[in-house]
């Protein structure tokens, strides 16, 4: 059968077990149904109340346990399945000559086990720590003003596009070295990347990720040669000097930095400020002190993470809460459930920012894979949620928020807000 029509066949049929599962109640494929995505904390409920390990008939096992998820993240006999192993349509693109193209999602170190995942992850560790991200700050506050500046003067805008989208996007841009001439084509291929990982669902998604990766891997190809050249202060620049690195490992990289970095980053912000917006004792306490900004950002994280689950297998027979598990069972941590356990939070669907275990969250995962842009995504969320309250204090919705259609990544799609009463326009009327 050709490729395009096996792939089509494939899809339909996934579609339709996912449909019938569901109705039967089947919590793992009712996590993939579109229902699900407006308030999947009550399906999350139902798998911690039937118990540790939860089996569906996709041939998962789903937890909702924070003390198994922390667990099974920091075993070393726990790790990645290879994507080749569980893909079931090829997603595979190809240049016009036949080379294979890099799919970050399938090759780079955050789907590679060790030792490749060690050292891989070792050429870009640098970049993340502490120390080297505060020389990034200046330039995050001036971002974040900047389009302060334009949704000022637009009044209402959208929070997502207008400015959660913008502040990942250019600190990821200016890590990586790329112009802002290119931040557009950044945002369209993050997206398209992004919303690939929950599988494409037709053949249409299918196209336009392979369209996707020729013209990231077309792009990312001119930037290496232009950095061999003339090198400049950039991860890219830093990359092309390893001898050791292969271009498909330097490309899936840099692919990486940008999906991993952009839409999470773009929900946290997103997610922290509607949740600002529903605690008017939150918003009391954040224009009191916009330090509270960090407190904010560490309980979104918790309360509604922009990762909502990882998957990991076991590479020997293991066991997990007391059941003796086989090679490759694949098990899926709901880290936002875990995130919600009442055995390790108090009052855990609560939102509250004063509480002392916030740290105990496990939005960035945990183990060898612990988010490498934690420290970045947490200074980036907090600075723009300080930054928006405190240019608009009145900052209201202007409109019915939208999430985004991913079981996986969740967050605003769409948020129109209104600036309310700022201190420019209180000075322009007094004028
Ligand atoms: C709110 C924002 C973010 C969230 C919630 C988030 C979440 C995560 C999670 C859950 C993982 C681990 C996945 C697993 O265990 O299978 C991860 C890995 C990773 N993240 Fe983030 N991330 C965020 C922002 C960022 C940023 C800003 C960057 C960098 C620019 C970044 C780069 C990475 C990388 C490179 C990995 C792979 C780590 C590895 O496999 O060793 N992330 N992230």
């Amino acid at each position: 059968m050709p490729s395009q029509l096996k792939n089509s066949a494939i899809l339909a049929l996934g579609r339709g077990m996912v449909a019938v599962y569901g109705a039967l109640g089947d919590p793992g494929a009712k996590l993939f149904r579109k229902s699900s995505k407006k308030d999947p904390y009550p399906l999350y409920e139902s798998v911690r109340a039937k118990g540790t390990l939860v089996p569906t008939r996709l041939g998962l096992l789903m937890t909702a346990e924070h003390s198994i998820t922390g667990e099974v993240l920091r075993d070393p006999r726990w790790g990645i399945l290879s994507p080749s192993d569980m893909a079931m349509i090829d997603e595979t693109a190809y240049t016009a000559d036949g080379r294979v193209l890099v799919n970050p999602l399938k090759t780079s170190f955050l789907m590679r086990n060790p030792p490749d995942h060690t050292r891989l992850r070792k050429y870009v560790g640098g970049w993340f720590t502490p120390r080297a991200l505060r020389r990034q700050m200046p330039a995050i506050e001036r971002v974040i003003e900047d389009f302060l500046d334009l949704a000022e003067r637009k009044g209402t805008f959208d929070l997502v596009d207008d400015f959660a989208k913008r502040v990942p996007v250019q600190v990821i841009a200016d890590l990586l070295g790329v112009p802002s001439s290119d931040h557009e084509s950044f945002i369209r291929w993050g997206t398209a990347l992004v919303n690939s990982i929950d599988g494409v669902r037709d053949t249409r998604e299918l196209r336009l990720l392979q369209d996707t990766l020729r013209e990231f891997d077309e792009f990312l190809g001119g930037l290496v040669e232009h950095r061999r050249r003339e090198p400049g202060d950039d991860i890219v620049s830093e990359l092309v000097k390893h001898d050791d690195l292969a271009l498909d490992d330097l490309i899936a990289t840099t692919e990486l930095l940008l999906v991993a970095g952009f839409e999470t980053t773009v929900n946290l912000i997103g997610t922290a400020a509607n949740a600002v917006l529903g605690h008017p004792e939150v918003r009391a306490k954040l224009l009191a002190d916009p330090a509270y900004a960090d407190r904010v950002v560490e309980e979104t994280l918790r309360w509604d993470p922009p990762v909502q689950y990882v998957a990991r297998v076991p590479f020997e027979p293991v066991e997990l809460a007391g059941r003796l598990l086989p090679v490759n069972q694949p098990v899926m941590l709901i880290v936002a459930a875990a995130n919600r356990d009442p055995k390790v939070f108090a009052d855990p669907h609560r939102f509250d920012p004063d509480r002392e275990d916030v740290g105990k969250h496990l939005a960035f995962s945990s183990g060898i894979h612990y988010c490498l842009g934690a420290n970045l995504a947490r200074m980036e969320a907090a600075a723009a949620v300080r930054g928006l309250f405190r240019r608009f204090p009145g900052l209201r919705a202007a409109g019915p928020m939208s999430r985004r259609p991913s079981p996986t990544i969740r967050g605003a799609l769409h948020f129109p807000v209104n600036v309310g009463v700022t201190k420019r326009s209180l000075a322009v009327d007094k004028s």
